[in-house]
């Protein structure tokens, strides 16, 4: 059956040291305590070596929180998947919404970023959702459908199961406003239903889906305990390790 996932995306937090000690804290709490989820932290790109060091003999993936669609070449300021491939990373986030609303990015990049990384054996934790304004105007459904096909459904079924999706209402991001369980579990059943319909149910059963958006220590195990939410990737509450911890302890 499909993982549950607990991960946490730093954004750009935290300077060296202060990123050093939180990823110690999150070791020694994973040598203390049997976990029901998996741990996944997506530090800043410049911590990801220090990450993969930390974390060696560790059960926690080290995500990337951004990776070009391209190869190599003349991409100032980006990485790409041959590189955090040849230090053992894990995986990297696609399409966060902040990259849509800062930097332009649309599902057709998130389609050739998610193809990238499956190339070369990573993991992509593929994000949609939508925008205060598309939920006003009930088009909630119809959003994440599009983006949902467009950026994954040029994929085989042998590689859509290898991604992660992560459904984040952008309303609902660092706003402390979460959706409600019931809302995020329509969405990720939806998401499920047309992965279904494309693929077949038995792959749409093997996907992760995970929801992001004011995740909190108090609203964690509500949230996972719906049919369709595997989990949650986690912002602000993942800055904490007492916050962390406990958002991953929703899974016991
Ligand atoms: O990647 C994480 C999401 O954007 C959620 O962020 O937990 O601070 O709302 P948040």
């Amino acid at each position: 059956m499909r993982k549950n996932i607990v991960a946490g995306n730093w954004k750009m937090n935290k300077n060296f040291a202060d990123a050093e000690a939180l990823m110690i804290q999150l070791l020694e709490y994973k040598k203390n305590n049997t976990t029901n989820c998996e741990v996944y932290i997506a530090p800043p790109a410049l911590y990801l070596t220090m990450a993969k060091d930390i974390f060696k003999n560790a059960e926690v993936e080290v995500f990337a929180q951004d990776v070009s669609e391209y190869q190599s070449g003349a991409y100032t300021g980006e990485i790409s998947v041959e590189m955090i491939n040849s230090i053992g990373i894990d995986g990297s986030l696609v399409s966060h919404s902040e990259r849509r609303q800062y930097h332009g990015e649309t599902d057709s990049h998130a389609n050739r970023k998610v193809k990238a990384l499956l190339d070369v054996g990573l993991t992509p934790i593929y994000c949609n959702g939508e925008t205060l304004e598309q939920r006003k105007a009930g088009q909630h459904f119809e959003v994440v459908k599009n983006q949902t096909e467009v950026a994954l459904f040029t994929l085989s079924a042998d590689e859509i199961k290898k991604v992660v999706i992560a459904y984040e209402p952008v309303w609902a991001i660092g706003t402390g406003e979460t959706a409600t369980p019931e809302q995020a579990q329509e969405i990720h059943a939806h998401i499920r239903s047309l992965i279904a319909a494309k693929y077949g149910q038995e792959v749409a059963d093997e996907i992760s889906i995970l929801y992001g958006g004011s995740v909190k220590p108090d609203n964690a195990k509500e949230i996972f305990s719906q049919p369709d939410i595997d989990g949650g990737l986690i912002g602000g509450a993942a800055l904490k390790i007492e916050d962390f911890s406990k958002i991953i302890e929703g899974f016991n």
